[in-house]
């Protein structure tokens, strides 16, 4: 399983629309269910013309079970089964107060319960920006998918910070204390503990000039710091760190560069560090039918397939029709390709679709965009290198036991630990 949260620096940026449809074509092959974290607005459902019997609030405050709060798609919406592969979550209909400022034991239960689902993607609404509420179910290690439109330059200004927040979140949670790093290396200074999070602090702030990123931080404690391990821990967590981004509405290359990639990317190296990688996943444009299926409650996904099927029958009828006119033979059935891709020939196929959508606007619709994202998220989320999606949302300790199990099998770290203790 794989777990994907959709977040945005800033709200109506078109999260629910995109996780929506993203979730809608990943269900094309493969078992994908949607959430609503996004609780106190209830946005998804207003946008699936679909009756919902049970939601969030039954299964947080009424103990019922997740997989019993699933929505399939209403079969007016889907009559011939193509997402039957895809069913949702809906956020409580009304405003309940435990359920949008999530408690600890309600979000406790609530990632017991995401864990636990039996699916191949979990697609994750949540809210925009960041807060207590979001962050827990935002990874360690990357962002999930950013969404970003050049229409809202602030946006990208508050996604770079979110960025920075969940990077400082896991480089605090590593370097805690002397203690739980003890837990995992032999003779851990308290000290050196302490001015390290002392450190830490001044770069997080943002206001001491000689420490304005985590690389001005890398150098300093590189020449100073006693402890070499200190060095090869942030290091790792640094260049481990992946953001994956969606640029929606898009109008051109020229907009969203000068709007959203120039911007986040040297916000990013300039507050954070240049050793965070970046990926584009792809581009969402602003299109009439996608704010149409809003009003009408029946996605783009969906509305676009049931358009397109329904003028192919049309054709097949007349072609036909024609045959038996003309008393010919029916026309025989194509055979469907078995796709037999090795990795390589997919990350061809990927690296000529992308100049496809640059050189010859083939990315100018909104399926041709939604299909780009869905296939380089199947390609990534299983490439060892890019682990994109959660396996399962961590608690902190999970996290940090894989964390130090990895980090060991590091060879500059596993010589320190023998120097050490010998
Ligand atoms: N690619 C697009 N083209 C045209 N309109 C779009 C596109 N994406 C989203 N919209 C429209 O933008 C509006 C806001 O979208 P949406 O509700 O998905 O945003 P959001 O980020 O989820 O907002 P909120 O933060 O309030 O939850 C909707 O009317 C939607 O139809
Ligand atoms: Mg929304």
């Amino acid at each position: 399983m794989r777990i994907i949260p959709v977040s945005s620096g800033k709200g109506g940026v078109g999260k629910t629309t995109f996780a929506m449809n993203y979730a809608l074509a990943l269900s094309r092959t493969h078992k994908t269910v949607l959430i609503d974290m996004d609780t106190g607005t209830s946005s998804l459902r207003n946008c699936l013309d679909t009756p919902v019997k049970k939601d969030l609030y039954h299964f947080l405050k009424k103990n019922a079970a997740l997989k019993d709060c699933l929505t399939p798609l209403d079969t007016k919406l889907d009559p011939d089964g193509v997402f039957k592969n895809f069913s949702f979550i809906a956020s409580p209909r009304n405003f309940i107060y435990d359920v949008v400022n999530f408690s600890d034991d309600v979000k406790l239960r609530l990632i017991d319960g995401i864990n636990s689902i039996d699916a191949d993607f979990v697609i994750l609404d949540v809210k925009a920006g960041i807060d207590y509420n979001v962050i827990e179910f935002l990874p360690f290690t990357n962002t999930g998918i950013l969404l970003f439109t050049p229409k809202n330059k602030a946006a990208t200004v508050t996604a770079s910070e979110m960025t920075k927040a969940i990077l400082f979140r896991m480089i605090r949670l590593i370097f805690q204390s002397a203690e739980v790093l003890n837990r995992h290396f032999p003779n851990i200074d308290k000290n050196d503990t302490q001015l390290f999070n002392e450190l830490i602090d001044l770069v997080e702030d943002g206001y001491d000039e000689q420490l304005k990123s985590l690389d001005d931080f890398l150098r300093m404690i590189e020449d100073e710091f006693p402890d070499k391990r200190f060095v090869h821990l942030l290091r790792h967590a640094i260049e481990h760190f992946r953001v994956y981004f969606v640029l929606n509405m898009f109008d051109s290359i020229e907009e969203s560069t000068d709007t959203v990639i120039k911007p986040f990317v040297e916000n990013i190296y300039s507050t954070v560090s240049d050793k965070v990688i970046i990926h584009n996943l792809g581009w969402i444009v602003r299109s009439e039918e996608i704010y149409k299926s809003t009003v009408d409650a029946v996605p783009f996904e969906i509305a676009h397939h049931y358009r397109k099927t329904k003028s192919e029958n049309r054709k097949k009828k007349k072609d036909e029709n024609l045959r038996s006119l003309l008393g010919l033979e029916p026309a025989k059935k194509h055979r469907k390709k078995i796709k037999t891709e090795s990795t390589s020939e997919e990350i061809d196929h990927q690296v000529d679709l992308l100049k496809k959508m640059y050189m010859n606007g083939a990315g100018n619709d909104p399926a041709t965009n939604l299909s780009f994202v869905t296939n380089r998220t199947l390609n990534i989320s299983q490439s060892s290198v890019h682990r994109f999606g959660m396996r399962k949302i961590y608690t902190n300790e999970h996290f940090l036991d894989k964390f130090f199990t990895e980090m060991k099998q590091q060879p500059q770290i596993a010589e320190n630990i023998k120097s050490i203790s010998t």
